[in-house]
Protein backbone atom coordinates (compact mmCIF):
# COMPACT_ATOMS: atom_id res chain seq x y z
CA UNK A 1 0.00 0.00 0.00
CA UNK A 2 1.29 3.34 -0.88
CA UNK A 3 2.44 5.77 1.89
CA UNK A 4 -0.12 8.59 0.82
CA UNK A 5 -3.25 6.29 1.07
CA UNK A 6 -5.76 7.49 3.29
CA UNK A 7 -8.33 4.71 4.98
CA UNK A 8 -11.41 6.47 6.33
CA UNK A 9 -12.88 4.81 9.28
CA UNK A 10 -16.78 5.15 9.74
CA UNK A 11 -18.15 5.43 13.15
CA UNK A 12 -20.69 2.44 13.07
CA UNK A 13 -24.19 3.82 14.33
CA UNK A 14 -24.86 2.30 17.45
CA UNK A 15 -28.08 0.39 16.97
CA UNK A 16 -30.76 -2.43 18.09
CA UNK A 17 -30.72 -6.19 16.65
CA UNK A 18 -33.83 -5.19 15.27
CA UNK A 19 -32.04 -2.14 13.70
CA UNK A 20 -29.20 -3.63 12.13
CA UNK A 21 -31.15 -6.10 10.52
CA UNK A 22 -32.77 -3.77 8.72
CA UNK A 23 -29.94 -1.84 7.96
CA UNK A 24 -28.12 -5.48 6.47
CA UNK A 25 -31.09 -5.89 4.57
CA UNK A 26 -31.28 -2.74 3.18
CA UNK A 27 -27.39 -3.13 2.37
CA UNK A 28 -28.46 -6.79 1.03
CA UNK A 29 -31.07 -4.95 -1.43
CA UNK A 30 -27.66 -3.19 -3.28
CA UNK A 31 -25.90 -6.35 -4.06
CA UNK A 32 -27.20 -7.48 -7.22
CA UNK A 33 -27.75 -11.04 -7.87
CA UNK A 34 -28.91 -13.26 -10.71
CA UNK A 35 -32.35 -14.75 -9.98
CA UNK A 36 -32.89 -18.49 -10.01
CA UNK A 37 -35.40 -21.33 -9.86
CA UNK A 38 -34.00 -23.84 -7.51
CA UNK A 39 -36.25 -27.23 -8.18
CA UNK A 40 -36.37 -30.90 -6.76
CA UNK A 41 -38.48 -33.69 -7.44
CA UNK A 42 -38.03 -37.37 -5.67
CA UNK A 43 -39.63 -39.50 -2.93
CA UNK A 44 -40.03 -36.13 -0.85
CA UNK A 45 -42.26 -34.44 -3.70
CA UNK A 46 -42.06 -31.77 -6.55
CA UNK A 47 -41.13 -28.15 -5.04
CA UNK A 48 -39.46 -25.13 -6.43
CA UNK A 49 -38.46 -21.96 -5.33
CA UNK A 50 -36.51 -18.17 -6.13
CA UNK A 51 -33.43 -17.81 -5.17
CA UNK A 52 -30.80 -15.62 -4.98
CA UNK A 53 -28.42 -16.85 -2.52
CA UNK A 54 -26.58 -19.17 -5.00
CA UNK A 55 -22.97 -19.15 -5.41
CA UNK A 56 -20.14 -20.81 -6.79
CA UNK A 57 -17.78 -22.92 -4.60
CA UNK A 58 -15.24 -25.01 -6.68
CA UNK A 59 -14.94 -26.13 -10.14
CA UNK A 60 -12.96 -29.53 -8.66
CA UNK A 61 -15.75 -30.89 -8.66
CA UNK A 62 -18.18 -29.08 -9.59
CA UNK A 63 -19.75 -27.59 -6.51
CA UNK A 64 -22.45 -24.61 -5.77
CA UNK A 65 -23.63 -23.72 -2.69
CA UNK A 66 -27.04 -22.60 -2.00
CA UNK A 67 -29.23 -21.29 1.23
CA UNK A 68 -33.03 -23.07 1.65
CA UNK A 69 -35.03 -20.89 4.36
CA UNK A 70 -36.06 -23.68 6.88
CA UNK A 71 -39.54 -22.08 6.92
CA UNK A 72 -39.76 -22.19 3.28
CA UNK A 73 -42.59 -24.65 1.85
CA UNK A 74 -39.47 -26.15 -0.31
CA UNK A 75 -37.61 -27.21 2.40
CA UNK A 76 -39.14 -30.73 3.43
CA UNK A 77 -38.73 -31.80 -0.22
CA UNK A 78 -35.20 -30.16 -1.05
CA UNK A 79 -33.89 -32.06 2.45
CA UNK A 80 -35.59 -35.27 1.62
CA UNK A 81 -35.00 -35.74 -2.03
CA UNK A 82 -31.02 -34.59 -1.76
CA UNK A 83 -31.25 -33.31 -5.35
CA UNK A 84 -32.12 -30.04 -7.14
CA UNK A 85 -31.46 -28.12 -10.13
CA UNK A 86 -30.90 -24.20 -10.03
CA UNK A 87 -32.21 -22.80 -12.84
CA UNK A 88 -30.78 -19.51 -13.92
CA UNK A 89 -33.49 -16.96 -15.26
CA UNK A 90 -33.63 -14.87 -18.41
CA UNK A 91 -35.56 -11.42 -18.89
CA UNK A 92 -38.41 -13.06 -19.61
CA UNK A 93 -38.90 -14.68 -16.22
CA UNK A 94 -39.83 -12.15 -14.59
CA UNK A 95 -43.31 -13.44 -13.69
CA UNK A 96 -42.20 -16.70 -13.47
CA UNK A 97 -39.78 -15.52 -10.65
CA UNK A 98 -42.62 -13.69 -9.10
CA UNK A 99 -44.93 -16.91 -9.34
CA UNK A 100 -41.53 -19.25 -7.44
CA UNK A 101 -41.00 -15.98 -4.92
CA UNK A 102 -44.61 -15.99 -3.21
CA UNK A 103 -47.09 -18.11 -2.11
CA UNK A 104 -48.19 -19.20 -5.32
CA UNK A 105 -49.12 -23.26 -4.60
CA UNK A 106 -46.88 -25.60 -6.40
CA UNK A 107 -48.62 -26.88 -9.05
CA UNK A 108 -49.24 -23.34 -10.18
CA UNK A 109 -45.88 -22.26 -9.91
CA UNK A 110 -44.88 -24.96 -12.41
CA UNK A 111 -47.74 -24.33 -15.06
CA UNK A 112 -47.03 -22.14 -17.48
CA UNK A 113 -43.52 -23.47 -18.33
CA UNK A 114 -41.79 -25.86 -20.43
CA UNK A 115 -39.63 -28.45 -18.27
CA UNK A 116 -37.53 -31.53 -18.81
CA UNK A 117 -35.60 -34.11 -16.56
CA UNK A 118 -31.37 -34.24 -16.58
CA UNK A 119 -29.93 -36.69 -14.48
CA UNK A 120 -31.29 -36.01 -11.04
CA UNK A 121 -34.97 -35.76 -11.66
CA UNK A 122 -35.28 -32.24 -11.06
CA UNK A 123 -37.17 -30.27 -13.02
CA UNK A 124 -34.83 -28.34 -15.30
CA UNK A 125 -36.38 -25.24 -17.14
CA UNK A 126 -36.46 -25.39 -20.82
CA UNK A 127 -35.60 -22.08 -21.64
CA UNK A 128 -33.47 -21.46 -18.69
CA UNK A 129 -29.94 -19.29 -19.24
CA UNK A 130 -28.45 -22.22 -17.47
CA UNK A 131 -29.59 -25.25 -15.04
CA UNK A 132 -27.38 -26.55 -13.15
CA UNK A 133 -28.50 -29.87 -12.11
CA UNK A 134 -27.24 -31.42 -8.37
CA UNK A 135 -27.30 -33.94 -5.95
CA UNK A 136 -26.59 -32.29 -2.24
CA UNK A 137 -23.66 -33.23 -0.76
CA UNK A 138 -23.74 -31.71 2.53
CA UNK A 139 -26.11 -29.05 5.08
CA UNK A 140 -24.52 -26.77 6.91
CA UNK A 141 -26.30 -24.92 9.93
CA UNK A 142 -26.61 -21.32 8.70
CA UNK A 143 -29.39 -20.25 11.13
CA UNK A 144 -32.38 -19.57 9.59
CA UNK A 145 -30.88 -21.19 6.75
CA UNK A 146 -29.45 -23.98 6.05
CA UNK A 147 -26.57 -23.59 3.50
CA UNK A 148 -26.73 -26.77 0.87
CA UNK A 149 -23.20 -27.60 -1.22
CA UNK A 150 -24.28 -29.20 -3.89
CA UNK A 151 -22.08 -31.58 -6.56
CA UNK A 152 -23.22 -30.68 -10.01
CA UNK A 153 -24.17 -33.71 -12.37
CA UNK A 154 -24.68 -31.47 -15.60
CA UNK A 155 -24.88 -28.97 -17.08
CA UNK A 156 -27.80 -27.00 -19.80
CA UNK A 157 -27.09 -24.16 -21.51
CA UNK A 158 -29.35 -21.92 -23.84
CA UNK A 159 -27.16 -19.54 -26.17
CA UNK A 160 -28.42 -15.73 -25.92
CA UNK A 161 -30.74 -14.09 -23.95
CA UNK A 162 -30.17 -11.30 -21.25
CA UNK A 163 -29.96 -11.73 -17.50
CA UNK A 164 -32.66 -11.46 -14.78
CA UNK A 165 -30.67 -9.55 -12.18
CA UNK A 166 -32.30 -8.59 -8.83
CA UNK A 167 -31.32 -5.04 -7.21
CA UNK A 168 -32.89 -2.30 -5.07
CA UNK A 169 -35.96 -5.22 -4.44
CA UNK A 170 -36.61 -4.78 -8.39
CA UNK A 171 -36.17 -6.55 -11.39
CA UNK A 172 -33.51 -6.02 -13.91
CA UNK A 173 -32.18 -6.86 -17.31
CA UNK A 174 -28.37 -7.30 -18.08
C1 LIG B 1 -35.76 -12.39 -5.71
C2 LIG B 1 -35.98 -13.43 -4.62
C3 LIG B 1 -34.88 -14.12 -4.13
C4 LIG B 1 -35.03 -15.10 -3.14
N1 LIG B 1 -33.93 -15.78 -2.70
C5 LIG B 1 -34.10 -16.78 -1.80
C6 LIG B 1 -32.99 -17.59 -1.40
O1 LIG B 1 -31.88 -17.42 -1.88
N2 LIG B 1 -33.22 -18.58 -0.50
C7 LIG B 1 -34.46 -18.82 0.04
O2 LIG B 1 -34.60 -19.73 0.86
N3 LIG B 1 -35.53 -18.07 -0.33
C8 LIG B 1 -35.36 -17.08 -1.22
N4 LIG B 1 -36.45 -16.34 -1.63
C9 LIG B 1 -37.75 -16.61 -1.05
C10 LIG B 1 -38.39 -17.85 -1.63
O3 LIG B 1 -38.48 -17.82 -3.02
C11 LIG B 1 -39.77 -17.88 -0.94
O4 LIG B 1 -39.54 -18.23 0.41
C12 LIG B 1 -40.72 -18.87 -1.42
O5 LIG B 1 -40.82 -19.09 -2.74
C13 LIG B 1 -42.13 -18.44 -0.93
O6 LIG B 1 -42.34 -19.01 0.24
P1 LIG B 1 -42.99 -20.48 0.35
O7 LIG B 1 -42.41 -21.35 -0.73
O8 LIG B 1 -42.58 -20.92 1.72
O9 LIG B 1 -44.46 -20.31 0.16
C14 LIG B 1 -36.32 -15.36 -2.62
C15 LIG B 1 -37.44 -14.66 -3.12
C16 LIG B 1 -37.27 -13.72 -4.12
C17 LIG B 1 -38.48 -13.00 -4.66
Amino acid sequence: MQASAKIATATPSVSSQDERKQEYRDAMARLGAAVNIVTTDGPGGLAGFAATAVCSVTDDPPTLLVCLNRTSSAYPAVTANQVLCVNTLSHSHEDLSRRFGGKTPVKERFEGASWSVLETGAPALDDALISLDCKVRTISDGGTHDILICEVLAIKENEGGQALIYFDRRYHTI
